[in-house]
């Protein structure tokens, strides 16, 4: 097979896991077919930046270490598209054009993008634009890119929160306490009902499913009944009032993010629930940290599959994981569609069949 030169850059919020995926991409291009690997930085401004800024990657940089190792080694950015990129004087510019000569300055064949949904967005909208050859591997937390089972950086994310509900249990147990718990995952709430369920909570919240305060205070009112003291509540940061209004904070920048839903819950709790309420908002915690096993071996596979796609002539695809397997389905399919939570699913299903409160169906 004819050399290529393949580069690859990850987009978005940086996860555990990203390493494994790119050390997976650049082990079986160079041992299976002998390619060239150009790790571009920054995400899209690395092919954006002049001179290029991209790095040619040799297995020497490849190592076990990778496996290990939390956030992406090529920097990454969340904001900044290219197509209305924000300027110092406020005004935004189309900087697309710069993005393609960036890739055909490097004269590469393909590119490999490890995103999420909106990632997968503006980069398929570029390779578009560009003629450039994609694939994708699918990353984030909040676990919301359509047609995959799992998303790298879930699992490690998952297994910080549900440490957080055992690190928080005894704490209300011994103080008999309401403690609730703020996590990640934007629009959705996979963290917060995984986690949920597997670290006991009482009532998990979550943005696809509408909730009211009465409710949540009987659930309370039934562990107490139960004859437990104290009780621990999951929401997902992206869930709104009881009334429907969002929950933001607002940056310096201008920007808003979600948060404050956790301090919303507390204030609304307290006094009907007669026990004291304290708040932990998880935050970028989720994020980091050492990747779990699942997310190495995802990454691994995620990786693998997407240069041997690149080898078999497969573009505009998106690599994902469905029931236990690696596989492919078409870009189109996956960029800028999130997947929610089935309110009807296996997981919601199990945390009412546990009397858990995840809200109104
Ligand atoms: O999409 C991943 C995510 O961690 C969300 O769960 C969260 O809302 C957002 O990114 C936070 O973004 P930032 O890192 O810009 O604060």
């Amino acid at each position: 097979m004819a050399e290529k030169r393949i580069g690859i850059l990850t987009s978005g919020g940086d996860c555990a896991g990203l390493n494994a995926a790119l050390r997976a991409v650049v082990q079986r291009a160079i041992h299976g077919y002998g390619w060239r690997v150009f790790g571009i930085r920054e995400g899209s401004l690395g092919l954006m930046a002049r001179p290029v800024d991209a790095v040619e990657f040799d297995l020497s940089l490849v190592t076990g270490d990778m496996l290990r190792q939390g956030g992406t080694i090529l920097g990454t950015i969340n904001k900044g598209d290219p197509f209305a990129y924000p300027m110092p004087d406020g005004t935004k510019v189309d900087r697309s054009g710069e993005f393609v000569e960036g890739f055909r300055e490097l004269a590469l064949d393909a590119l490999v993008v490890i995103g999420g949904d909106g990632s997968m967005r503006i980069l398929a909208q570029l390779c578009r634009q560009g003629g450039i050859p994609m694939v994708g591997i699918p990353k984030t937390i909040d676990n919301d890119v359509a047609r995959t089972d799992y998303a790298i950086g879930h699992s490690t994310a998952l297994n910080v929160a549900c440490e957080a509900l055992d690190r928080l249990a005894p704490t209300a147990a011994s103080h008999h306490r309401v403690m609730i718990l703020e996590v990640m995952g934007r629009d959705v709430g996979h963290i917060a009902l995984s986690a949920g369920i597997a670290g006991g909570a009482d009532v998990i919240l979550i943005p696809e499913l509408p909730y009211n305060l009465d409710a949540i205070v009987a659930r309370i009112n039934q562990v107490r009944a139960e004859g437990r003291n104290h009780a621990l509540v999951v929401v997902a940061e992206g869930c709104k009032t009881e009334t429907g209004q969002a929950v933001t904070l607002r940056h310096v920048d201008g920007e808003a993010r979600y948060g404050g839903i956790g301090h919303y819950l507390a204030d609304h709790l307290s006094d009907r629930v007669g026990a004291e309420t304290r708040v932990t908002v998880l935050g970028h915690v989720q994020r980091g940290g050492m990747p779990s096993m699942r997310d190495r071996l995802i990454a691994s596979a995620f990786g693998v599959h997407a240069v041997d796609l690149l080898a078999q002539g497969g573009i505009d695809r998106v690599v994902v994981w469905q029931h236990g397997h690696v596989t492919d389905v078409p870009l189109s399919e996956v960029a800028g569609i999130t997947r929610a939570v089935d309110p009807f699913g296996t997981l919601a299903n199990t945390a009412r069949g546990l009397g858990i409160y995840i809200g109104e169906s």
